[in-house]
């Protein structure tokens, strides 16, 4: 089941199921791919997935996590985009999505490898979110954004995704999970706006459909469009798993061709037990109930590939997003899907014979 092809869109297919999650590298210049980019992900093309998803890429300089984030803000940043991509386009074509992102309160972040998950010090910036509660007692408070800054990061998310299509990109994922900004506004735990965009959930999610739907306007059918949706919250009086459903429904009216669900991160600790295997397929299984008809997948530990086999075998499950495995070893999938993904150029490595 891994190796059968799924209509992503009227347009699109995918060869398999198993896609690159995308995978921030902190490895920028300037917000432009660097040379790092290049190396990384063409050991990536070449994985077998069906679809690649690039890293989470800033929509604005304050929408960065941290200094050495990708950005598609500016006519260099997409000059250096369509660069990269007609590289890996020249390597392998299967469709390239950019994952694209506002960090909101947790901007302003130091690079993983020198203080992970710690604010910068020293030349920082004021971050902006639903409200002014600060990510964790240690870090600053953010901004609490009025109306216009709302309208002026709607169109920051829209004037992204266009300069991605223009760059030769085959879609973008809209990332609202893991804590950053959209999550922000989406969850209870985080959004004390007491107007439009806060309180209900009708106004939590508000944000995520304006931007979906500028989004959309401006996607031509032919390309795609993913949201990174978070199905849970794990933590009391979160966003819960009928939430995410109306709202998983909503982004399905308004043409999302696939969600990755994904979960937690808007505070620190929470109830998810990221060392189970396939820790969210529950989460995702009751999504697919009741979004039968919609391509979903989900993401994290999926590495066992009979367990995957068995669950992309299943009615709940469309797509494995997969990410650690794909750095630890860029051929993973070989194994499952062997002379369909290997490299011409490689065969001669698999064959049992030498000559
Ligand atoms: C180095 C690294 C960077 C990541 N960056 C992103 C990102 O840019 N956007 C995102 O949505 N998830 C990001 N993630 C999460 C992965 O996409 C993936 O969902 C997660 O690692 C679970 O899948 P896995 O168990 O196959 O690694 C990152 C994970 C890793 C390990």
């Amino acid at each position: 089941m891994i190796e059968k092809k799924i209509k992503i869109n009227k347009h699109n297919y995918l060869s398999n199921r198993v896609i690159v999650s995308p995978m921030c590298q902190y490895s920028s210049i300037d917000g432009s791919p660097s040379d790092w980019h290049y190396k990384h992900l063409s050991n990536l093309i070449l994985s077998g997935a069906s679809m690649l998803i690039i890293e989470s890429t800033a929509v604005s300089k304050v929408g960065r996590i941290t200094k050495k984030d990708l950005c598609l803000y500016n006519s260099t940043q997409e000059k250096n985009f369509k660069k990269l991509i007609k590289f890996l386009k020249s390597i392998k074509d299967i469709p390239i999505c950019l994952q694209i992102s506002h960090s909101g309160r947790k901007g302003s972040c130091n690079i993983p490898w020198v203080k992970s998950g710690r604010p910068l010090n020293k030349n920082g910036w004021k971050t902006i979110s639903s409200s002014n509660l600060k990510r964790d007692k240690s870090w600053p408070s953010p901004i609490k954004a009025n109306i216009q800054d709302i309208k002026r990061i709607i169109s920051e998310f829209e004037k992204t995704s266009v300069r991605a299509l223009r760059a030769g990109f085959d879609g973008v994922e809209i990332h609202m999970a893991h804590g950053y900004l959209i999550h922000q506004f989406l969850s209870p735990i985080c959004n004390k706006r007491k107007d439009n965009y806060g309180g209900s959930l009708k106004n939590r999610i508000r944000l995520s459909l304006e931007i979906t739907n500028k989004i959309k306007n401006k996607i031509l059918n032919s390309k795609i469009l993913g949201v990174r949706l978070t199905g849970l919250d794990h933590v009391k009086k979160g966003i819960n798993i009928e939430e995410s459903i109306y709202l998983a429904k909503k982004l399905k009216s308004i043409g999302v061709n696939y969600l990755c669900i994904s979960s937690g991160g808007i505070v620190k600790k929470t109830r998810l037990n990221t060392k189970k295997q396939a820790f969210r397929l529950e989460i995702v299984k009751k999504i697919k109930k009741e979004l039968k008809k919609m391509v979903i997948g989900t993401t994290g530990n999926l590495e066992n590939l009979e367990l995957l086999k068995k669950n992309l075998y299943s009615k709940y499950l469309d797509l494995a997003f997969i990410g650690r495995p794909f750095l630890k070893n860029s051929q993973w999938l070989y194994e499952a899907l062997g002379a369909k993904v290997i490299p011409k150029q490689y065969e001669k490595a698999f064959d049992k014979k030498i000559n």
